[in-house]
C-alpha cells in the first residue's frame, strides 16, 4: 500500500497537468498557532523551527499606513486593546486596527485568542497557550518578513512567506489600497518573480484581478497568486465546468476551505473527494486547503485522527498543501509517508 503510494505520488509530481508540480507543503497557518499565540513573531519562528516550508502572513492596515500581521481587521480578539484605548471603540462595539497608528498598536499586548462569554474573556481553544500571559506583541510585514529571510540566512533554508490581502474591499472604502502597498513590500525584499517563494492570497476575485492586470504590472514584478474559497458559495461559477479555467489565467493555485474538499458528509468507509483538486490540476493550479487542526472537535467525522485527516486529504484527494495550526505535525506525517 504504502509503495503504491509513493509510486503514485512522483507519478503526479512528474506528469501532473503536462507540468511538474510542487513538492506536498506545509503551511503555518498564522504560523504555529496551535501552540502560541497567533500572528506573533514567537509562533512564527516556531513554525519555522519546526519545518514549515511556508508561513503565512494575515495583513491589514493602520490608520498611518502601515502593515501589520493581523487576522482581523479588529484588535479586540487577540489583543487588549479594549483595556488600553476603552474609548476608542466604534459603535458596533469592535476596535479597528485602522483607526490606530502604528505607534498606538505596538502599545499592545497580543494574546491566544478569545471570545466574550458573560461579560468575561474565554480562550476560544482551552488547551492552547494560556490567554493574556507572557509577552507578545502584533508584528509589521517587515519585521516578519526579515524575521523569516534572517532565518533563511541563518539556516540555509528557504522558507517562504505566504501573505493574505485581509478584506481588500474594507481597505478600498477607507481610502487605502492594501494590496498596493503589500506587493511594494514584496519587491522590496526581492519576491519579484514566480520562482521566488512566495504566494499572494486573497477571498477576494475582484482584488486578485486587479492585482493581476494592474498592481503587479504596475510594478512590473510577477508573483504566485491564489484564490481562496469559503464554503459560502460566493463565487458559483468557479464550479462551473470551465470556471477552474477562467480562474487560471490569473491564480496559480486555489485555497479552499477543506470542506469543498472532502465532503462534510463524508463517513467513515464513504469518504468523498469532490472534483475540485481534479479541476483545479487540470488547468495547472496547486490546491492548499485550509485550516487543518487538531483541537478537540477541530477533526471531521469522518477521519480517525489529525493523522488520519492528512491522509485523506493528502493522498486520497490529492491536494499539494496544507494550511495547519500544528505545522509539525504535518511536517512528520509527510516524513513518515
Ligand atoms: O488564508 C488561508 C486561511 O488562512 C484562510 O482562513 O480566515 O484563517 O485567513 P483565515
Ligand atoms: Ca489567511
Amino acid at each position: 500500500m504504502r509503495k503504491i503510494k509513493i509510486l503514485s505520488t512522483i507519478l503526479i509530481v512528474l506528469t501532473l497537468g503536462g507540468q511538474a508540480m510542487a513538492q506536498k507543503l506545509v503551511i503555518a497557518h498564522r504560523g504555529a498557532s496551535g501552540y502560541l499565540p497567533e500572528h506573533t513573531l514567537e509562533a512564527k519562528a516556531m513554525a519555522y523551527a519546526m519545518g514549515a516550508d511556508y508561513i503565512e502572513q494575515d495583513v491589514v492596515m493602520t490608520k498611518d499606513d502601515q502593515l501589520i500581521v493581523l487576522h482581523d481587521i479588529t484588535l479586540d480578539r487577540t489583543t487588549n486593546v479594549d483595556l488600553l484605548y476603552p474609548e476608542r471603540v466604534r459603535d458596533d462595539g469592535r476596535f479597528y486596527a485602522i483607526d490606530f497608528t502604528l505607534a498606538e498598536i505596538k502599545q499592545l499586548s497580543a494574546s491566544e485568542g478569545f471570545r466574550i462569554v458573560d461579560g468575561l474573556k474565554e480562550q476560544s481553544y482551552s488547551t492552547r497557550f494560556p490567554m493574556g500571559t507572557s509577552s507578545f506583541r502584533v508584528p509589521t510585514l517587515q519585521e516578519e518578513i526579515e524575521l523569516i529571510q534572517g532565518l533563511n540566512k541563518s539556516t540555509g533554508r528557504n522558507v517562504g512567506i505566504y501573505p493574505e490581502i485581509k478584506s481588500p474591499e474594507f481597505h478600498r472604502e477607507a481610502g487605502k489600497d492594501l494590496s498596493t502597498a503589500v506587493v511594494n513590500v514584496l519587491k522590496e525584499y526581492g519576491y519579484t518573480s514566480k520562482q521566488d517563494k512566495v504566494f499572494l492570497q486573497t477571498f477576494s476575485f475582484d482584488e486578485l484581478k486587479i492585482l493581476y492586470e494592474e498592481i503587479l504590472p504596475a510594478a512590473a514584478i510577477e508573483l504566485k497568486l491564489v484564490m481562496l474559497l469559503g464554503d459560502d458559495g460566493e463565487y458559483p461559477w468557479i464550479f462551473e465546468e470551465d470556471g477552474m479555467e477562467k480562474l487560471s489565467v490569473m491564480a496559480d493555485g486555489v485555497g479552499p476551505s477543506h470542506t469543498l474538499v472532502v465532503a462534510k458528509e463524508s463517513s467513515k468507509g464513504n469518504i468523498i473527494v469532490t472534483e475540485l483538486v481534479a479541476s483545479a490540476h487540470a488547468v495547472g493550479m496547486q490546491v492548499h486547503p485550509y485550516t487543518y487542526r487538531k483541537d478537540k472537535g477541530q477533526v471531521p467525522l469522518y477521519a480517525n485522527d489529525y493523522n488520519d485527516l492528512l491522509d485523506i486529504h493528502f493522498f486520497n484527494a490529492n491536494i499539494d498543501g496544507v494550511f495547519t495550526d500544528f505545522p509539525d505535525l504535518a511536517v512528520e506525517f509527510l516524513k513518515s509517508e
